[in-house]
């Protein structure tokens, strides 16, 4: 098969070492030509072997006409720098593939959309050169739900939805040959709000445990010992690990894809809407709890991992950056520990250092990401208080 991926972010690019490694051919495009030219340059880079190995695989930085593909992959971001929903990086790929689609190709948009938006936005978009949605071509909401700090032996089930009987159709046939678990949907806004669903749900409950963890200890009890009691309950709850925060871009977003569906369907987001508001007090509730854990005495804070979340590589969207820049804010020390990055761009996070640049003893240290070196410092006791913040069930 001819699989054509829309965006090489982590998600198109694990696509495009998915589909490779199912013998499929790939054309992966890139409107950034940087993006592009790491595949090159980067040794770690997931694509680089395959390039190397003259494997399959095209790159490009824009659709081209007679490609002959099978199904095109839409997985731009969709999260604008304030993280409300973009749509126009959809809208652009689309516009410039429309020209370009074979008969019979499927498109499939992956990225976190509202629900509808295949239906009505993209569809329109598909069909303004003429062509008929479900006939000439096919259109499908098959959103991703990688996490991308878990391995990609776990085989996780797509939902798919399109936007004809047709579409479902022709999607389940051709993910079928892309994963090993299809779940087809009434329709592509059914695929979008249980995407929704699973996010928001994953946001409102982390926003829960983060917030119940700041009474647990100020009352003197250990979060995690209370967390791991309860998770040995075999049903009716689910284990959240408190944390620094919510992070990356794809939970945010689904919270406040929920809200904006309230308003549009002239419902209420009571629930939602105040887990936004409780995460946003987190790095105050965190303080609180330095303070304490510190006989109200910290000064010099340690942050281990800046990750956006434990085992993730990627610092965007960091609550554990959105707490050290508050920590510094507040005039406290912040030296950071994160493996992934050589150099801090940003000064108002305070100090990258490493295990030999260690300005031990800190009052805390705080585990806001588990990465490979977090095991090998605290084993130095670089503090006497450590709170393990990592929103995973580690250690
Ligand atoms: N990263 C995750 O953990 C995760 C998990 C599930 C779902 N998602 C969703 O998947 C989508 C992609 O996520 P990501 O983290 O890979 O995004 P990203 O923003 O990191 O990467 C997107 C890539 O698309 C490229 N791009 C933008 N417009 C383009 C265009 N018109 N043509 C070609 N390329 C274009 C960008 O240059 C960028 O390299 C988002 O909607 C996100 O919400 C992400």
């Amino acid at each position: 098969m001819h699989v054509r991926i829309v965006g090489l972010g982590p998600i198109g690019t694990r696509f495009a070492v998915e589909s490779l490694e199912r013998g499929h051919r790939v054309t992966a495009i890139d409107i950034d030509q940087s993006r592009l030219a790491r595949v090159a340059a980067d040794r770690n880079d997931p694509l680089n072997r395959y390039r190397e190995a003259n494997a399959p695989l095209e790159l490009a930085t824009q659709p081209s006409p007679g490609a002959g593909c099978d199904v095109t992959r839409i997985c731009v971001g969709t999260t604008g720098a304030d993280g409300d929903f973009d749509g126009s990086s959809v809208d652009f790929a689309l516009g410039a593939l429309e020209p370009m689609l074979a008969k019979g190709e499927l498109v499939a948009i992956e990225s976190t959309v509202p629900p509808f938006s295949t239906q009505t936005r993209f569809r329109a978009i598909l069909e303004s050169g003429g062509r008929i949605v479900g006939e000439d071509v096919f259109l499908v909401a098959a959103p991703e739900r990688t996490d991308v700090a878990r391995s990609r032996d776990e085989s996780i089930p797509k939902v798919v939805g399109g936007v004809t009987p047709a579409c479902t159709r022709r999607g389940v046939e051709i993910f079928e040959r892309l994963v090993d678990t299809v779940v087809p949907v009434r329709s592509a806004a059914v695929a979008e709000a249980a995407k929704m669903l699973e996010n928001a749900f994953r946001f409102v409950n982390v926003a829960f445990a983060n917030e119940f963890a700041e009474a647990l200890a100020a009352a003197g009890l250990e979060p995690r010992d209370v967390v791991a009691a309860a998770a040995t309950k075999p049903f009716g709850f689910m284990a959240f690990w408190p944390g620094t925060g919510i992070g990356g871009d794809c939970v945010p977003l689904a919270a406040r894809l929920y809200c904006d569906f309230a308003v549009t369907t002239q419902t209420e987001a009571a629930i939602a809407g105040a887990a936004l508001r409780s995460d946003a007090l987190a790095p105050q509730r965190i303080l609180r709890r330095i303070e304490r854990a510190a006989g109200g005495q910290a000064k010099r804070v340690l942050l281990l991992g800046l990750s956006y979340k434990s085992f993730a590589r990627s610092t965007a969207w960091s609550p554990g950056a959105r707490l050290a820049r508050f920590l510094v804010e507040r005039g406290l020390q912040v030296d950071i520990i994160e493996p992934a990055l050589t150099r801090l761009d940003d000064g108002s996070l305070g100090t990258l250092v490493t295990a030999e640049t260690l300005r031990q003893p800190y009052d805390v240290a705080i585990v806001a990401a588990w990465n490979e070196e977090v095991g090998a410092i605290l084993e130095r006791k670089p503090a006497t208080v450590v709170l393990d913040l990592s929103g995973s069930p580690h250690v």
